[in-house]
């Protein structure tokens, strides 16, 4: 049996580095050298190639070499074949850094401070305690609980949004469409931690940010088309918004010639908030492996009726 490989072929080439010292006895391949197609019994993705059923037909396992699997086109997969997504510990460390950065980086102004050092102007502006700054989480997912408990320490009020009803000590959990709002008046700084699904396209618009506080700030970590740029563009310049941390976007990159590319009151990186380590995810998948050979339930198994 193979384990095949099909993604960034330089981080391939670690996959490759790590299978050989874990798992001697599987052999590792990288797309597009798969070898005999009725061997390959593992695949991990980031797109998987089309018609895969008919291309291997023995596969048992899919993994996504993201934390999301918004990129798969569910509807085209073998219906029994079971799907997992990246959840290694490598990918939560990294988020917990960046949002951390980010929320930080807002609520001490920096979009505003380094607009004022591009103009040279000294400027200092009031320094509020983080318990006077509400920090709300769309998502109370395991990225989200794993940044909430970060940003504890801090001394923020929380509070998180989530589908079904959770419960996190310490923060204010909000589930369902109809106590979103009272989530988001609450909300200083909100972060986007959702995974995108039919449900949680767009849904950074012009709607939600009408229900945040005057000049609340947003953090955006989880997927490009949740956001609406033109919406955020008018909050943002209307004041609604007073700053925004963006990692990702639609397209990505964004046109030459975007505002958000030079806009004073944006922070924007290359979709680089976290990334999959090979080492641990290594691990996770060989894990996993083990598990569906024992027939034990598999962490990170995609409900794909939810769609994440
Ligand atoms: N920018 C980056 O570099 C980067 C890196 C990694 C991940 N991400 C993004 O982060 C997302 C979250 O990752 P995760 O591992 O934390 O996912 P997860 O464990 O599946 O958590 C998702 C959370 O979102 C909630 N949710 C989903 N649909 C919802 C809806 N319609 N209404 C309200 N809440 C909803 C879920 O509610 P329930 O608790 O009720 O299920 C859950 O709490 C990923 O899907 C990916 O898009 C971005």
């Amino acid at each position: 049996m193979t384990f095949l490989y099909k993604a960034d072929p330089v981080r391939g080439a670690e996959w490759a580095a790590l299978f050989a010292e874990k798992a001697p006895d599987l052999p590792f391949r990288i797309w597009p050298d798969f070898g005999d197609p009725g061997r390959v019994r593992y695949l991990a993705a980031w797109l998987p190639p089309d018609d895969l059923e008919r291309r291997f037909p023995n596969l048992e396992l899919l993994f996504s070499v993201g934390a999301g699997i918004d990129q798969f086109d569910l509807g085209a997969l073998p219906p029994d074949l079971p799907v997992v997504r990246m959840t290694e510990p490598g990918i939560t460390a990294g988020m917990v850094e960046y949002v951390t950065m980010a929320v930080l980086g807002l609520h001490r102004d920096l979009p505003a401070y380094l607009d004022g050092q591009r103009r040279r102007e000294w400027r200092p502006l009031r320094v509020q305690p983080a318990a006077k700054r509400r920090v709300g989480v769309l998502g109370l997912g395991r990225l989200a609980r794993a940044v909430l408990d970060r940003l504890a320490a801090f001394g923020f009020p929380l509070a998180g949004w989530s589908r079904s009803r959770r419960e996190i000590p310490g923060v204010a959990c909000h589930a369902g469409p109809d106590e979103l709002p009272a989530m988001l008046e609450r909300s200083d700084i909100l972060v986007c931690l959702l995974p995108l699904t039919d449900a949680t396209r767009g849904i950074l618009g012009a709607g939600l940010f009408s229900r945040l506080p005057q000049g609340a700030a947003l953090v955006h970590v989880g997927r490009g088309p949740q956001l609406d740029h033109d919406a955020l563009l008018a909050a943002l310049d209307g004041g609604r918004l007073s700053a925004v941390w963006l990692d990702v976007t639609e397209p990505e990159p964004l046109p030459a010639d975007h505002r958000l590319w030079s806009h004073p009151k944006v922070v924007l990186t290359p979709h680089i908030a976290s990334m999959t380590q090979p080492e641990t995810a290594v691990d996770l998948v060989l894990d996993a492996i083990r598990r569906h050979r024992a027939g034990e339930p598999l962490p990170g198994l995609v409900d794909r009726a939810r769609g994440y």
